[in-house]
């Protein structure tokens, strides 16, 4: 156990360590770099023969369970912005439950860490009786490797494959050209940014003494970002048993504000993309509301975001948009990391999961 552990006291811990190698791995073969450090394209060697069809379908699918959900969520803005195809979520029990409508001229993308999710199965089986085209998403099947991890190091690196995914499929429109070299660029440097927000570990160990005692988080994404509130909030709830929601910012005022007062703690994830300004507004509405802030925004945005500096700041480097939830996501894992030791919590089998779900 401790040779699995490495110089670690967690296997949790370890594999949020390594997300940098584990990015460096899910992009070795498969991101093509050019001269001049310049990335020059994207080798999808499974899905070579099917980009074609890919391409004609009518929708695609992405469909999985828990933090796999949580990864393709992440990634759909870049998929609909570079295929130009709708895509649309499936939770693969809801899927199933409600025998939703899956026709042949539908792609269907199923995400799966270990591959043996029952859930997961069992929609793929449903949507290939529909005859729509089904690819995976997956860690080597039957793996020890995949079966035996927590899946943190399965999050970044799903969507840094789907953003490949997204890569490849539009790889044939000229006037993409420019946002995928950028794309394509970032995530070569992304393991070094990977590595450079990892050294926020001390300053989310003492957010998590502040919070360790507190029944309850909210946070607060919106856009790229939903995703990673939703997965932050997973986290929390299934490693240090603390009730966490993960809120699309959007909705705040439709519901969720009514919670917020001097007490219950917050993360507003606020990094720079497109909808800056909106969740500007929405740190202005939460602070005239007394909440008790966590904002994460974008370095050297810490007096921007907020003047009054009484909030408590994650800073995160810079990424294109679409690969900001690989970053970060990173901060908050150790955050739900130090909050399960913090809270006397067995961090490396949490209480009534599984790590793969084969049963219904
Ligand atoms: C279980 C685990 C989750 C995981 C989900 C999907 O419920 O507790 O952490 O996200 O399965 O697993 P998969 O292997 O299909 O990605």
């Amino acid at each position: 156990e401790q040779i699995r552990k490495g110089n670690f006291e967690h296997l949790l811990q370890k594999e949020i360590h390594e997300q940098p190698d584990s990015q460096t791995m899910t992009m070795r073969g498969r991101l093509i770099r050019g001269g001049e450090q310049k990335a020059k394209g994207i080798l999808l060697g499974g899905l070579k023969d099917h980009l074609k069809t890919i391409r004609r379908s009518r929708r695609i699918l992405f469909i999985g369970c828990g933090t796999s959900y949580n990864a393709a969520l992440a990634a759909i803005p870049v998929v609909e912005e570079l295929s130009g195809i709708p895509v649309t979520m499936e939770i693969a029990s809801d899927l199933l439950d409600r025998q939703g409508p899956i026709y042949r001229e539908d792609t269907a993308i199923f995400v799966s860490q270990s591959g043996e999710t029952d859930d997961t199965l069992q929609a793929l089986e449903y949507a290939k009786s529909n005859g729509a085209l089904c690819v995976g998403i997956t860690n080597t099947v039957g793996s020890a490797i995949a079966r035996g991890t927590h899946f943190t190091n399965a999050y970044t690196s799903q969507i840094a494959v789907i953003v490949m995914l997204a890569l490849a499929l539009g790889d044939d429109s000229l006037s993409t050209q420019q946002r995928r070299t950028a794309i394509m660029d970032d995530l070569y440097n992304l393991p070094s940014k990977v590595r450079d927000v990892l050294k926020l570990d001390k300053d989310m160990k003492e957010l998590a003494a502040l919070l360790m005692d507190e029944q309850s988080l909210l946070v607060f994404g919106r856009g790229y970002n939903y995703a990673t509130a939703l997965e932050c909030a997973l986290k929390v709830k299934e490693v240090s048993l603390m009730h966490a929601e993960g809120i699309v910012a959007g909705e705040m005022k439709h519901g969720p504000l009514a919670l917020v007062d001097e007490t219950l703690p917050i993360i507003v994830i606020a990094t720079r993309d497109a909808s800056l300004n909106k969740q500007q507004s929405v740190i202005q509405q939460l602070k005239t509301r007394k909440g008790r802030l966590n904002v994460m925004c974008t370095e050297g945005d810490a007096e921007f975001m907020c003047p009054d500096r009484t909030c408590r700041i994650i800073e995160v480097p810079k990424v294109q948009d679409c690969l900001q939830p690989i970053i970060n996501i990173v901060p908050l894992q150790l955050l739900a990391y130090h909050l399960t030791v913090f809270r006397g919590f067995n961090v490396d089998q949490p209480r009534n999961l599984a790590k793969s779900v084969t049963t219904q």
